[in-house]
C-alpha cells in the first residue's frame, strides 16, 4: 500500500473522490503527485466496490494550475524526456480506467491539471474554472499528452490557437467548445458528479468496460475501432451481463448488474 502525501481519498456512495492536496502551491502536480494519482485510479478500478472515480483539486482556487515548475526547472532533455513519459503512462492510465473518471474542475486547469482533467472520460467545471496549456509562455510544449487530447476534444484549429496563444478559456468557453460536459456553481461540482456517476453505475459495468475500450481504439494508432467494436460487441453476448440486461427487459423490470462478475478485458 502506497502512503499518500498529495492526496486525499475518500470514499462516498460507491465512488472513489481523489482530491490533489497541495492547495498552497495551487495543486501543481509533482512526480509524486502524479505517481500518487495513478496508483488511486488503479485500486479504484480494482476495487469492486467502487464504481466510479472523481478527480479534483483541493480548495476553490485551483484544480490542477500545472506541473510542478519548480521540481522540473534544472531538468536536462533526458531527465525531461523520463518525466513526461511517466506523466504519459499515468495519463493513459486514466483515459483506459474501466470505471467512469470524472474530472472535478474547480478552478485553474493548467498546464498538466488541462492535461488531467482531459484524460478523464468526462469533466464538470465551476464557474470559476479557467483552463489553458499556457506551456509556450515557459518555453516548452505540453508534455502530458495536451497536445493530442486537445485536438480531440476540441479540434485542430481552435487547439492550435489555443496552445500557439496560452490563452485561457473560461468555463462557459469550454462548454461551448466541447472540453467540458457541463458547468456548475462550486456548490454543486461534486454532486453534479456523483449524479453522473449514479446514472452510469446503474448500466452493466461490462458493457461500460467495452464502451471505454472501444472509444480507446478510435484514437490507437493502427487499431481499427469498427473491428474493436464487432469484437466487443460479440463478447458482450457471452456476459451475465447480456443475459440479466436483456432478462429484465423482458420481465418488465430494472436489471441488477453486479461488479463482482466484471472480469477485465485488459491485455
Ligand atoms: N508550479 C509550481 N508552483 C506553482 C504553479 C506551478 N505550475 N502554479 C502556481 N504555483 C505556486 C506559486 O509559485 C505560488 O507559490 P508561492 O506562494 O510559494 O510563491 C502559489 O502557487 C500561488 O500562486 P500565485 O502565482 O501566487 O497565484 P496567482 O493567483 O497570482 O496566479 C496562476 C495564479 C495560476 C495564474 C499562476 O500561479 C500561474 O500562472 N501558474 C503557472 C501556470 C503554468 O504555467 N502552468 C503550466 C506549467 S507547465
Amino acid at each position: 500500500m502506497m502512503t499518500y502525501h498529495n492526496i486525499l481519498i475518500s470514499v462516498h456512495n460507491e465512488i472513489l473522490t481523489i482530491t490533489v492536496n497541495r492547495a498552497d502551491k495551487l495543486n501543481a502536480l509533482n512526480k509524486k503527485t502524479i505517481e500518487e494519482i495513478g496508483d488511486a485510479v488503479k485500486n479504484g478500478e480494482a476495487d469492486n466496490a467502487i464504481a466510479g472515480i472523481i478527480i479534483t483539486g483541493s480548495g476553490s482556487k485551483a484544480f490542477v494550475a500545472g506541473a510542478d515548475i519548480t521540481e522540473f526547472n534544472n531538468y536536462n532533455d533526458k531527465e525531461a524526456k523520463t518525466l513526461s513519459a511517466h506523466g504519459h503512462k499515468v495519463f493513459n492510465s486514466i483515459e483506459k480506467c474501466e470505471k467512469p473518471v470524472i474530472a472535478a474542475v474547480n478552478g485553474f486547469a493548467l498546464g498538466g491539471g488541462c492535461e488531467l482533467a482531459m484524460s478523464c472520460h468526462l469533466r464538470v467545471a465551476s464557474e470559476n474554472a479557467k483552463f489553458g496549456q499556457p506551456e509556450v509562455k515557459l518555453g516548452v510544449i505540453p508534455g502530458y499528452g495536451g497536445t493530442q487530447r486537445l485536438i480531440q476534444l476540441i479540434g485542430k484549429g481552435k487547439a492550435m490557437e489555443y496552445l500557439m496563444t496560452a490563452d485561457m478559456m473560461d468555463a462557459q468557453q469550454a462548454l461551448q467548445s466541447g472540453l467540458v460536459n457541463y458547468v456548475t456553481t462550486q456548490d454543486q461540482l461534486i454532486s453534479k458528479c456523483e449524479e453522473l456517476i449514479g446514472k452510469i453505475k446503474r448500466n452493466s459495468p461490462k458493457a461500460i468496460a467495452g464502451i471505454v475500450r472501444c472509444v480507446d481504439a478510435y484514437f490507437t494508432d493502427g487499431v481499427d475501432g469498427f473491428k474493436a467494436e464487432i469484437d466487443e460487441f460479440g463478447k458482450c453476448f457471452n456476459s451475465e451481463d447480456f443475459r440479466e440486461g436483456t432478462t429484465a427487459f423482458l420481465e418488465k423490470r430494472s436489471p441488477v448488474f453486479s461488479r463482482e462478475s466484471k472480469v477485465s478485458q485488459k491485455q
